[in-house]
């Protein structure tokens, strides 16, 4: 078996002759983004995705590794192809992602029907991994590459109307329940002018607008000491994009500057904010490391509202970490009640390899976790559900993006909520204007303006 450090340089322009991949994609966007640049390299290579499994040579499960239910789907997704492996000798199973960053080459001791691993850094090194791994190698490159700097192109095959890009990786911050630092190494930037060109090649394709990514965006410095807040600012004014939208926001990172850059560039920088807050009580925090109180959080949050009256917030939580008493909690349930969040990602606390949290000894009983986590979604549907109420009758500027099944089309507003409208195919890419006749957390329907 060989480990990282793959050096061979192998022309790959047929080394798929048209055999078919087929990628599993679980957990967040960067998951996503990343399976998308798979497909591409893979597709250079001559392999063509397809849609089942069973019509695969090469099978990748990019897994997710942030609570213990996800991991235990890639260890499932496994299993299930015990019998299609022995029947076809030419299938090459693979995991990428945080599991295969976490694990490394344990994932393929414990699990010998893996015949490739390749982690969230490796993913340019693919073409090179899978053609060793068809002629018959047991790869593993799962290194972390702390020492290059941060070049890509976004890579997309049908970039459509909306697209990803990547502007950070990895992550400093050690929120003491979170295994990402561990599963997407050191934080990095993209350089400044890369991500120009890298916009303005999508514009080029038809790309209409963009979500930049990164695990905190708000902490992107360029080589040439652009921040994020200026990097927007940029990227509004320098390019031909009509939307920028970003995704995640760390609050403790979240400036001024920024809210400024939002406020006078709202007809680009869209005003929806996920800003997760993870609990709302200050001693919590403390204890998860996330560098702020509950006290600066809704400031931040009032001086967004106050910049911009229009802003939509949603929010990620933690039910029973560890150590959280029955008043603490009650502070995040108080939390619902003084910041309108239309949408929450509200999960129990689950312990993770090599964290601190996980090493606690005042872990919550399950049942505890489990009694919390559906009181703050039973309040929240309520809260959102009324909060959702004002766009009844408003007139939203919505980007279409797809057309769905019955003759309707399908959009975004500016407030990222998917909008239903009666309408033509020919309307994606355009951004229209729709008087809202239904309103739930997050779809609207609409009638378009004419
Ligand atoms: N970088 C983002 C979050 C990325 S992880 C941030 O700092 O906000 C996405 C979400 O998963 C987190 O916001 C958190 O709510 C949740 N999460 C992470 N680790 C978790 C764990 N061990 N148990 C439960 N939820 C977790
Ligand atoms: Fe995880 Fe915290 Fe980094 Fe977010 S900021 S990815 S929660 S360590
Ligand atoms: Fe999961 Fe890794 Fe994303 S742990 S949430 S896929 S960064």
């Amino acid at each position: 078996m060989q480990t990282s450090g793959l050096t061979t340089t192998i022309s790959p322009t047929d080394i798929g002759q048209g055999d078919g991949v087929y990628i599993s994609t679980y957990g967040c966007q960067m998951n996503e983004n990343d399976s998308e640049r798979m497909m591409t390299l893979l597709e250079m290579m001559n392999f063509r995705p397809v849609t089942s499994p069973d019509q695969a040579s090469i099978i990748i499960i990019n897994s997710c590794s942030i609570r213990e239910k996800p991991v235990h789907k890639v260890h499932s997704e496994v299993g299930r192809y015990r019998k299609m492996k022995a029947l076809n000798p030419k299938l090459k199973i693979g995991v990428a992602g945080c599991v295969a960053s976490q694990e490394k080459d344990k994932l393929k001791r414990d699990i010998p029907l893996i015949d490739f691993v390749i982690g969230t850094d490796a993913i340019d090194k693919l073409p090179e991994v899978i053609a060793k791994v068809r002629q018959g190698e047991g790869i593993i490159s799962a290194r972390f590459e702390h020492s290059q700097p941060y070049h890509i192109e976004t890579m997309v095959r049908n970039p459509g109307v909306s697209t990803f890009v990547n502007i950070t990786k990895g992550c400093d911050n050690f929120c003491t329940f979170c295994v990402v630092p561990f599963t997407r190494g050191r934080e990095r930037s993209r350089p400044f002018k890369h991500l120009i060109d890298d916009v303005n090649k999508l514009v080029d394709r038809g790309v209409r607008e963009v979500t930049l990514l990164g695990q905190n965006v708000n902490s992107y410095t360029s080589d040439c000491g652009v921040n994020f807040a200026q990097l927007l600012k940029r990227l509004a004014r320098e390019t031909g994009i009509s939307r920028i939208r970003y995704t995640t926001s760390h609050p403790k990172d979240f400036t001024d500057e920024l809210i400024g850059v939002m406020a006078e560039n709202q007809d680009k920088i869209m005003e929806y904010i996920h800003l997760p807050v993870q609990s709302g009580n200050s001693e919590v925090l403390a204890r998860m490391n996330r560098g702020y109180t509950r006290e600066e959080y809704v400031a931040k949050a009032q001086a967004i509202f106050k910049a911009m009256p229009n802003a939509v917030l949603s929010t990620d939580l933690i039910t029973g970490f560890p150590g959280e008493t029955d008043a603490q909690f009650e502070d995040t349930m108080s939390l619902l009640e003084e910041v309108p969040y239309e949408n929450i990602f509200a999960f129990n606390y689950s312990p993770r390899p090599m964290t601190k949290a996980a090493k606690f000894t005042d872990q919550v009983p399950d049942l505890v976790k489990s009694a919390r986590l559906t009181r703050v979604l039973d309040r929240h549907r309520e809260i959102a559900f009324d909060l959702v109420k004002k766009y009844d009758g408003q007139v939203l500027k919505v980007l279409v993006e797809k057309a769905v099944d019955d003759g309707r089309i399908q959009g975004r507003s500016t407030q990222n909520k998917s909008v239903y409208i009666t309408g033509d195919a020919a309307l994606i890419g355009q951004i229209v204007d729709v008087r809202i006749n239904e309103s739930r957390p997050l779809t609207l329907k609409g009638d378009l303006l004419q």
